[in-house]
């Protein structure tokens, strides 16, 4: 009997290859609002399929040998949206550790956080820092969540807290500037991509970002699957990364 192989399955089959697999893969997760809109949904109802992607996306990541996943999902520029929305995602954060929590902490997933907890409600902040603690010495993947998250707001803090540890002018090199951005330790994002067909950065790791690959999906986030993930993969694979070099 011959066997025809579905478009999802060729994809996930072009991507097996070590090279195709980053290390760190971030995704600015958008179009969750023109998703809603398309189906006569209120917005909320898109960053609700968009958390149900985000369980699948995560899953696949792991599923795939990706170490290092991180996920911009509210912005220092989204606290200017209406306050329902606001309140929406506030809650989206707090029903996501609250459900998942302890799935995730089993699968040897660990949290982190990107942003400024400070802005955030007391009880949402215990509860981050609660997730944290608790998957700290988990291995499978890192999740890093931008939440309250701005490039420059980072630079910015990173530069504060550079200031407030009194480190002299000749001390202060790129390496020190990175160990003092939210994401310290780790190492830059290799392939970021940006669901919706938008070509932007959005203040998303504006530092880290230096010799990223870009990959621009054409679906909304919450219709970007596996199959969606494995074409950026693929592609990820074919770029000749030269880092301003010559080869
Ligand atoms: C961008 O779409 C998406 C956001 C601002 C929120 C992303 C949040 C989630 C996917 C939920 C997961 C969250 C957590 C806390 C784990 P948009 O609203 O800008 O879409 P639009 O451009 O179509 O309006």
């Amino acid at each position: 009997m011959i066997q025809m192989m579905t478009s999802t399955e060729q994809a996930e089959q072009q991507e097996l290859l070590p090279e195709h697999i980053p290390t760190h893969v971030a995704i600015i997760m958008d179009g969750n609002g023109r998703w809603a809109k398309q189906r006569g949904l209120p917005r909320l109802a898109g960053h609700r399929a968009g958390t149900e992607n985000l369980r699948r996306i995560l899953r696949a990541c792991v599923e795939l040998g990706i170490k290092i996943l991180t996920i911009y999902a509210f912005s220092t520029e989204n606290w200017g949206r209406p306050e329902a929305e606001v309140r929406g995602l506030m809650r989206i954060l707090e029903d996501v550790i609250d459900r998942e929590l302890p799935e995730l902490h089993e699968e040897g997933v660990q949290l982190r956080h990107l942003g400024d907890l400070s802005r955030i409600n007391k009880k949402l902040q215990k509860k981050v820092l609660h997730a944290i603690e608790l998957t700290r010495g988990n291995n499978k993947l890192i999740l890093n969540v931008a939440f309250s998250y701005g490039g420059r707001a980072e630079i910015v803090h990173a530069i504060r807290e550079i200031v407030s540890h009194g480190h002299k002018p000749e001390e202060i090199d790129e390496a020190l500037v990175s160990r003092y951005l939210y994401t310290g330790d780790l190492p830059d994002p290799d392939l970021i991509v940006r669901t919706s067909g938008e070509l932007r950065i959005s203040n998303f790791l504006l530092w880290q970002a230096a010799y990223a690959e870009y990959y621009v999906a054409p679906v909304f986030w919450p219709d970007f699957d596996k199959e969606e993930l494995c074409k950026a993969l693929h592609l990820f694979g074919q770029r000749d990364r030269r880092y301003g070099l010559v080869k």
